[in-house]
């Protein structure tokens, strides 16, 4: 870097990203834990973990074993040769998912996404089901990435608007309103419902109680696939390896990929025993998916985000956040309620404040919080899953501060 200057590098950065993007502008150059230091030595406490990615905090000594060891091994093979890695991790995710027979490994949320919607069109192909009855049903307010079939999928224009003509053959419904999805199975066309256990960028919205089950149920009367994309929910966040545990329900897919790879890029489609067997030779595929550098990281984010200890610090820490949000709000009226699960929680703005989320996050950044929104609505607390005691108090006493400052700007 020499003499290179903080504002020479945002700078670069202005000139040279396709400008899809609006960083904050500081440039983060290491992190520990739930602590992350700037170029220009400011420390911050991670309440947002690179978008619910770095579930074990930053630079986890297991990671970084796991990827320096398979470093100065084998890198990559492509799919046209077996490595070591990516098979045990298939077989683990299998093992640990309770309903999988099968994975295909992919790079990012949205690549798994796109198995999962190509992977129902294809069983209702395959049962003789003609294009138009291959319809797939996804929620107002979801996320499901940014490819065209992924965008299609999330039921929000604002991510579609300017991309048409986009892919056919998907209906929106309200999210928890069965009697809409109901209505929707009545046409007779319907081969598959998406939907994430708890939307996360459309503001930490938890599925009501016994609505993924109804979904199920719906799902095996009309005989479709329950596609579950646990992407940001998913692998411990919950205080459960997969959030919909709590439901007792059998999913037909899930999809996976953030915190599966504590950082490292890598995403899976799990496929159970109905649908495991539906693409076959040549039917769908990827470069760099099942990389064995990512598999080998995921191999050992895996173990560790389905431990135990995992699980009792996300109970302890989503009680200590939620106590310490309440606390906080007796005091200032911000926020109408905290919701969630585990270390997925959103604070709702109060009226007074609706559409100011990124103006509370420049405040939070400046006590050195690092904060997430979901929505211009909603304040958002994805932490790493090993946050200790001492991150969450010092991360609940910087936005204390963020949000008296807010208040008296
Ligand atoms: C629920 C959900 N699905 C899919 C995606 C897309 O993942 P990626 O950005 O890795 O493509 C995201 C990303 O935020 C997500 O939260």
């Amino acid at each position: 870097m020499g003499d290179t200057t903080t504002t020479d590098l945002l700078a670069a950065g202005k000139r040279y990203y396709v400008p899809v993007y609006k960083p904050r502008e500081t440039i983060l150059e290491r992190g520990a834990g739930s602590r992350v230091w700037d170029r220009d030595g400011k420390e911050y406490v991670d309440f947002g973990a690179g978008i619910a990615v770095c579930g074990l905090g930053h630079c986890d000594p297991d990671l970084v074993a796991a990827l320096t060891g398979q470093a100065g091994k084998l890198w990559h093979t492509s799919n046209v040769f077996y490595s070591e890695p990516p098979l045990r991790l298939a077989e683990e995710l299998v093992n640990a998912s309770r309903f999988a027979a099968r994975v295909f490994l992919c790079n990012s949320g949205a690549e798994a996404n796109e198995a999962a919607i190509k992977l129902a069109r294809k069983w209702a192909a395959a049962q003789g089901r003609p294009p138009q009855k291959r319809v797939i049903v996804t929620f107002r307010g979801s996320f499901h990435g940014r490819t065209l079939a992924a965008v299609t999928a999330t039921a929000q224009p604002k991510y579609q608007e300017g991309y048409e003509p986009l892919p056919g053959g998907f209906r929106y419904v309200d999210f928890n309103d069965l009697a809409q999805v109901e209505a929707e199975f009545a046409q007779g066309d319907v081969a598959a419902v998406l939907v994430e256990p708890i939307q996360g960028e459309g503001g930490v919205m938890p599925a009501a109680a016994g609505f993924l089950r109804g979904l199920r149920t719906l799902c095996d009367r009309h005989d479709a696939l329950l596609l579950l994309d646990e992407i940001q929910c998913g692998m411990g966040r919950t205080g459960a390896l997969f959030a919909h545990w709590r439901d007792g329900i059998q999913p037909d897919v899930v999809t996976l990929a953030k915190a599966l790879g504590g950082g490292f890029p890598i995403g899976a489609m799990l496929a159970g025993p109905k649908v495991a067997e539906v693409m076959q030779f040549g039917a769908h595929g990827t470069t760099f998916g099942g990389n064995p550098l990512a598999a080998a990281v995921a191999r050992v984010a895996l173990r560790k985000l389905a431990s135990a200890e995992i699980a009792a610090n996300v109970e302890r820490q989503s009680a200590a956040l939620s106590a310490g949000l309440e606390s906080i709000n007796a005091g200032l009226n911000v926020f109408d309620g905290v919701r969630g699960r585990g270390l997925m929680l959103g604070a709702v703005l109060a009226d007074a404040h609706k559409g100011k989320a990124g103006a509370i996050l420049d405040h939070a950044a400046r006590q050195g919080l690092l904060l997430l929104q979901a929505g211009p609505d909603v304040l958002r607390f994805v932490p790493a899953l090993n946050i200790t005691d001492r991150d969450v108090a010092e991360g609940l006493t910087r936005l204390a501060l963020a949000l008296r400052a807010f208040l008296g700007a």
